[in-house]
């Protein structure tokens, strides 16, 4: 029984809290930060309804900032999309190097070799979420400005190929609705695989600099994927 109270007091403070919080938080910073409010209501995690305390922690102590820079934050609620950014450079040198890290100073002064999740995603406090304002800003602070430029100029021409794959799926599943409807429930499958995870990984891959997902988990996949399309509409047929 002592055991379990332990548990739960060592738990309670760090468990994601969902619920009522928000109000409480807003009733205050409605009024000390309403630009930051406003955007975090215009952002998908105020869409999502994910609050102020899921990222703050519920306490006022003073710590509070400090606690949401952290990547440890962000991981429960996003394993998914961690994968790339932890296998990428900037996700190996921020673990290596997490006990060095001083994260009691606003993440851009903080002198940081590498970004943790919020350095890019809450850039300069921009609680919107992302890079959707312009996804270069954050990479400026440490890279030359072409360094940046011709990664994410590669990127969208890479993230354009994926979607020609795609889109050639698409046109191979019609074909096999009128010849072969029995195999469309298979097709279907594979045509939700290309679009809800190797297409997203190549996404990532170019978002997260992540090599492994852009090139293994991406854009192979893709491939993979299409020729199981194609053989389904037959091998027999003419191959245009
Ligand atoms: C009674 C009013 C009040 C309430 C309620 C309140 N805050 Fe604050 N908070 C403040 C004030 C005042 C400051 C200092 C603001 C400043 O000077 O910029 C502050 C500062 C902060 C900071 C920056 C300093 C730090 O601790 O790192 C964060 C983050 C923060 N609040 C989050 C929250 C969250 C999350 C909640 C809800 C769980 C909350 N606050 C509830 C008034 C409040
Ligand atoms: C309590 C769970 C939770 C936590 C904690 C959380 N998120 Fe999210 N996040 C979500 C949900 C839910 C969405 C909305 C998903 C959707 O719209 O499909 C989201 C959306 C996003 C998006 C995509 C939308 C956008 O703003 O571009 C990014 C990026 C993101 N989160 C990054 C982060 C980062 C960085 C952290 C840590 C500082 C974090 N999240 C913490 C649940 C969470
Ligand atoms: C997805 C996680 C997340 C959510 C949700 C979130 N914040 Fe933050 N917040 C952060 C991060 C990360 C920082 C630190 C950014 C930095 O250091 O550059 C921060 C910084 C702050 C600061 C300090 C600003 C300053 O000038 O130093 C305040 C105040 C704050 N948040 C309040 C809130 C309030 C109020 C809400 C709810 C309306 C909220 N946050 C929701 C992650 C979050
Ligand atoms: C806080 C500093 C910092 C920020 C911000 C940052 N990087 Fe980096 N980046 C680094 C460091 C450090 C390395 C590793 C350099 C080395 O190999 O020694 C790196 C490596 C890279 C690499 C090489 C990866 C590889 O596998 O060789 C690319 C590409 C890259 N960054 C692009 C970006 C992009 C794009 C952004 C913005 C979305 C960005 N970086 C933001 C510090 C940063
Ligand atoms: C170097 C900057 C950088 C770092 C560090 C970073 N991200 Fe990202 N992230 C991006 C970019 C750029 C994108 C792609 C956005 C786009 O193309 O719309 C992205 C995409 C995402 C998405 C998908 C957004 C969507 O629209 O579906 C999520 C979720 C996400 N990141 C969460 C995280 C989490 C969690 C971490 C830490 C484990 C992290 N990111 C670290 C820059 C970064």
């Amino acid at each position: 029984m002592i055991r379990f109270l332990l548990l739960l007091l060592i738990l309670l403070p760090i468990r994601p809290v969902t619920g009522d919080e928000s109000p409480e938080c807003l009733s205050c910073h409605q009024e000390k930060t309403p630009i930051l409010v406003a955007s975090w209501k215009q952002g998908r995690h105020g869409q999502a309804k994910v609050h102020c305390s899921d990222c703050h922690g519920p306490v006022h102590n003073g710590k509070m900032a400090q606690r949401s820079r952290s990547n440890g934050v962000c991981l429960p609620c996003h394993e998914k999309e961690s994968k790339s950014y932890r296998l990428s450079k900037h996700g190996v040198i921020t673990t290596l190097e997490a006990d060095r890290m001083d994260l009691s100073l606003p993440l851009k002064e903080g002198n940081l070799r590498a970004p943790t999740c919020a350095y890019c995603h809450l850039h300069d406090n921009h609680h919107a979420g992302t890079p959707s304002t312009d996804r270069q800003t954050p990479c400026r602070d440490c890279h030359s400005p072409r360094l940046v430029t011709t990664w994410f100029a590669s990127g969208t021409e890479n993230v354009k190929t994926g979607e020609m794959k795609l889109r050639e799926a698409q046109s191979i599943v019609e074909k096999i609705r009128a010849s072969h409807p029995e195999s469309i429930p298979q097709a279907l499958d594979l045509l939700k695989e290309m679009e809800e995870n190797h297409l997203k990984n190549i996404m990532l891959g170019v978002g997260h600099q992540s090599p492994d997902d852009l090139w293994w988990h991406g854009q192979p996949a893709l491939d993979g994927a299409l020729l199981r399309i194609k053989s389904l509409w037959g091998p027999s047929s003419p191959n245009q």
